[in-house]
């Protein structure tokens, strides 16, 4: 059943894919909003303290599984050990429900390059009730993530070296200078300052428990990790790669990009008078109301914004895809394009959903919120983090020591100093960690019945994975 595997063609090709992966619509769209909404610099400090110590070393823990294992997310658990397999199965699922609500974002960022190009941004006072009226049109955001999802697929279905690692490697860097650009102008703006200190300034007396779950679950999101992508994108990697050195090169690339972004947009937002905690619109209000300040040339910079983050979500996106198609392929032995095609028809349904959540079916909720935010608290409030927790907790109590050792140093080819240090952070620090986080910050989420019904999931998959997968 099984067939060739690909692999990555150059190291550099992968890089740019698992960052591709990791720099997203969570970097640019949904980073500084939750640091808005949470504080600022405290957010960030936390922010940055799980990035560098759990993400890290649970990248570098999943990237690990996947090679080892050359297999994908359900696969690398079921072949490791039969009870475990529900791990990756909840990675799919979370995969899956991410795509349920990503491509409706990706596909605002689309119609804004044409919004942009058109001049109908040029207006500064017009434009927070254009990105209102535009979100919950009925038609308009549905065309457009069509669109998107198009995109998504063609390049997916195309495979790992032709498809994903080629958008990468030539997307990726347009993006970063567009951000440096960007956040040039926006710190140079009279008034920025305010804005730098609000991003730099901790003010710990806005940090609650739920302020550490937004950080923690930040962190997941935004390094695609806790829901088997990075074990998907290490199962096609060579057996010589340096794993640990690949995770901190990743791991820093998105973190320069999340700060990027920030700096993009804060200094900008304050320059203007602006409030932080705008929500999900932020970076669809702010940004155009800053280049709708610079004359002439903001049409072309906020075209190029656009471009940008729309590259951004396509490449995060196309990992989605990517790790539930692979699921399809490695475990039931499916051709690829059809898996990517079937897969998207399902994605054509529940973007639709998630669309119209925001507009024409705001009054449909389950357990007590929209479609969109649905797929979105589930995932990142849950998902993700139990994900990660659950992983860590696998490769530090339920495999090898030495086999890990193995795998990260290329069978003792090269070294990795930190082995002790990363194998106890695994082993013990992470879960525990995790676990109070999540614990508290459950409790104090206010949709219960959400928390309660993604809790009752995992439950349930661990429970009937191995039937069903
Ligand atoms: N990491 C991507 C981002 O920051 C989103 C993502 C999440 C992609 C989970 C894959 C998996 O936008």
């Amino acid at each position: 059943m099984q067939q060739q595997r690909e692999n990555w063609g150059s190291r550099l090709g992968f890089i740019m894919a698992a960052a591709g992966s990791a720099v997203g619509l969570g970097n640019i769209w949904r980073f500084p909003y939750t640091a808005g909404e949470n504080g600022g610099g405290a957010f960030i400090l936390i922010y940055l303290g799980f990035v560098f110590v759990i993400g890290i070393s649970v990248m570098t823990a999943e990237l690990a599984l996947g090679r080892k294992t050359s297999l994908a997310a359900v696969g690398a658990l079921k072949s490791q050990n039969r009870n475990w397999t529900f791990v990756g199965v909840l990675g799919v699922l979370s995969a899956f429900l991410i795509l349920g609500f990503y491509p409706v974002v990706g596909g605002w960022s689309l119609a804004y390059i044409v919004k942009s190009l058109s001049g109908i941004l040029a207006t500064p006072d017009t434009i927070p009730d254009a990105f209102g009226i535009f979100i919950s049109n009925p038609v308009e955001p549905l065309l457009w993530m069509l669109l998107f999802l198009a995109m998504n697929i063609t390049i997916v279905a195309k495979g790992i070296a032709a498809g994903i690692e080629k958008a990468g490697k030539v997307l990726m860097p347009m993006l970063f200078a567009l951000l440096v650009l960007l956040a040039i102008r926006s710190v140079t703006l009279p008034g920025a300052g305010a804005g730098i200190d609000f991003l730099l300034k901790p003010d710990f007396s806005k940090v609650t428990a739920t302020t550490f779950l937004a950080a923690l679950g930040q962190a997941f999101f935004s390094l695609s990790l806790g829901m088997g992508i990075m074990l998907t994108y290490g199962s096609y990697l060579g057996k010589d790669q340096n794993l640990p050195q690949n995770a901190f090169i990743i791991t820093s690339m998105d973190t320069l990009v999340a700060i990027l972004a920030g700096l993009a947009i804060f200094p900008a937002l304050f320059a203007f008078g602006l409030e932080p905690t705008a929500g999900a619109g932020l970076v669809f209000v702010v940004v155009p109301t800053i280049f709708a300040h610079m004359g002439v040339l903001g049409p072309v910079f906020s075209t190029l914004f656009f471009i940008a983050l729309a590259v951004a979500a396509l490449t995060s996106s196309i990992s989605l895809l990517e790790t539930v198609t692979a699921y399809f392929i490695d475990e039931r032995g499916m051709d690829r394009k059809k898996a990517v095609y079937g897969i998207g028809a399902s994605m054509v349904v529940t973007n639709t959903l998630a669309s119209l959540s925001l507009g024409a079916m705001s009054g449909v909720s389950i357990l007590g919120v929209g479609f969109f935010d649905f797929f979105d608290i589930l995932t990142d409030k849950i998902f993700l983090a139990i994900g990660g927790l659950l992983i860590s907790v696998f490769v530090g109590w339920f495999m090898n020591k030495e086999d890990l050792r193995d795998e990260l140093t290329n069978q003792g080819k090269i070294s990795f100093g930190l082995f002790n240090v990363w194998y106890n952070l695994i082993k013990y620090v992470i879960p525990i960690a995790i676990s109070f986080v999540a614990v508290a910050g459950i409790i104090s989420v206010t949709q219960t019945g959400l928390m309660l019904f993604g809790l009752a999931l995992i439950v349930f998959l661990a429970i009937f994975s191995k039937k069903l997968a």
